[in-house]
């Protein structure tokens, strides 16, 4: 029997990725496709294995290519992941690493553009992506509000040019989806756009991806940990026990079955004050110990502290993470923090 190609190629259109919200055809999962005799044999390229959507489409191509061309025909689909093709969009990134909260305000934002920057400055080649729907704030803090990034063509495809400042290369939700919508526009363009930001974007060569996530539980943290091997997450809190319920919940559902982000450790920001005229002093203005004690309890390291400084916020709002400046103990306590990243990811 001489089955064709492009039938093949027709049949497997049907076929469709639901975390990707598109056929397999499209997404490019299909791998050295070939047809002989009564044979077809391809791989099937996921972002990750291990996941029951992996059975599902692959038996779901079986059935459809046995239908399409006789039950004779043998249908030998191998399922790879993207990292053993080589080439997947993000097969140049070694490590993906989710920064997550209970809830909004705790610091997140700063937290991952400081790591980011503090990551940089130990020598690593750091992207950071901005996946908070609810408040994007990754072009503030790097004062690129009125940037937009390019666009490239590679191997035929049209491909996002990340923005690139401090070293860092950048990208935000907040370019892509309206922020002046409605939450319930907003949310479900969110999926499609965190894909297009890790999948569609040209990050090259990168020791860290760092994802600014939303807080709390929703579809994004779904579609991160089923579509992408994310190498850990950070979870990040305030010492106020009302905050800790929340990351009780964010670190539960991180923690599911199906899921299994591995959780690298918390960072307590906001852990103690300290004034600018007297950068030795520290008042545990909401008690001392509780980072510890939500570290404990949670079974994970406590990455580090970071204090209430004024000039962490005015950095923030100014375009310059305040880890870019040598002198700041806050810098200091952030390169420790990246340190102690580095070591919890080669363990
Ligand atoms: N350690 C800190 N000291 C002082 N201000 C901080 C600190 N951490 C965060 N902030 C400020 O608190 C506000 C909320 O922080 P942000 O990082 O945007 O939180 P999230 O991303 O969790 O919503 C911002 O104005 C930020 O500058
Ligand atoms: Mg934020």
């Amino acid at each position: 029997m001489n089955i064709e190609k492009s039938k093949v190629i027709e049949v497997l259109k049907g076929i469709i990725y639901f975390a990707k919200g598109d056929n397999i055809v499209d997404l490019g999962m299909i791998d050295e496709l070939i047809i002989s005799d009564n044979t077809l044999r391809f791989r099937l390229v996921f972002p990750k294995l291990g996941e029951p959507a992996v059975n599902i489409v692959s038996n779901a191509a079986t059935k459809a290519l046995k239908e399409a061309f006789g039950d004779s025909t043998i249908i030998d689909i191998t399922p790879i992941t993207e990292k053993e093709k080589g080439r997947g969009p993000l097969a140049g990134v070694r490590n993906i690493i989710a920064i997550a909260s209970g809830k909004g305000g705790v610091g997140k934002s700063t937290v991952a553009a400081n790591l980011a920057v503090a990551l940089s400055r130990t020598g690593a080649k750091v992207g950071l992506v901005d996946a908070d729907i609810y408040g994007p704030s990754v072009p503030m803090m790097f004062g690129i509000v009125d940037e937009a990034p390019g666009m490239i063509e590679k191997e035929g495809k049209q491909m996002i040019v990340p923005i690139e400042k401090y070293g860092i290369r950048l990208l935000s939700i907040g370019f892509f989806v309206d922020t002046d919508k409605p939450l319930i526009w907003r949310g479900p363009m969110a999926t499609s756009a965190l894909n297009q930001l890790l999948t569609d974007a040209d990050w090259g060569i990168l020791d860290f991806l760092i994802i600014d996530l939303p807080p709390g539980t929703g579809d994004i943290q779904l579609t991160l940990a089923q579509s992408y091997s994310i190498t850990g997450a950070v979870v990040v809190t305030t010492p106020q026990k009302v905050a800790f319920a929340d990351v009780r919940r964010a670190a539960t559902m991180f923690r599911q079955e199906k899921l299994t982000i591995p959780l690298l450790g918390l960072i307590e920001n906001m852990a103690y004050f300290t004034p600018l005229d007297m950068p030795e002093k520290k008042y545990y203005i909401f008690g001392k110990g509780h980072g510890e004690g939500f570290a404990n309890a949670l079974g994970i390291p406590l990455i580090g502290q970071i204090p209430i400084v004024e000039q962490i916020s005015s950095s923030g709002d100014s375009g310059s993470p305040i880890a870019l400046d040598e002198d700041s103990p806050v810098a200091k306590a952030f390169l420790e923090v990246a340190y102690k990243v580095k070591e919890l990811i080669n363990k």
